[in-house]
């Protein structure tokens, strides 16, 4: 398989994006949509964890252009798709230009999604401890074989 000509990247595993829209919806949608259009071996749609852009999204960003789109909803996925990736048209209405700084605008969320994000942060520090107890015990078996 060539390399891939387009790379899109969805926030669909960071803590904000899923309370301003459905992420995993949109990212099941793109791949769809590009699947129908036979573009599977050009244009790869991944999920991809916080793109540090927090309160902004969903958010989403496509490479190599570096095009990046904030708010996209599931009705967006369409258009994005048949203007942008079809066609090459940046989509200005959702397009999402940093501006210089801290990027994240977390304060009106609601107590409960910072909860929320701490408790996947602790989820995360649990599967990375039990990740290394697993290389660990591979090792062990390694060495004494
Ligand atoms: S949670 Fe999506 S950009 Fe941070």
């Amino acid at each position: 398989m060539a390399q891939f000509e387009k790379h899109v990247f969805i926030c669909t595993q960071g803590p904000y994006c899923e309370f301003d829209g459905d992420p995993t919806a949109i990212f099941d949608r793109l791949k769809r949509l590009v699947g129908a259009h036979g573009l599977n071996e050009k244009i790869r749609i991944n999920k991809a964890g916080c793109l540090n852009q927090c309160g902004h999204g969903p958010m989403l960003v496509v490479y190599p252009e570096a095009t990046w789109y904030g708010n996209v909803q599931v009705d967006d996925v369409e258009e994005i798709v048949d203007r942008h990736l079809l066609n090459g048209e940046v989509i200005e209405r959702l397009r999402y230009i940093a501006p210089p700084g801290n990027n994240k605008h977390v304060d009106h969320y609601p107590a409960e999604v910072r909860a929320f994000k701490d408790a996947t942060e602790e989820m995360q520090k649990k599967r990375a401890a039990l990740r290394q107890a697993t290389l660990a015990q591979i090792q062990a078996r390694a060495q004494a074989e």
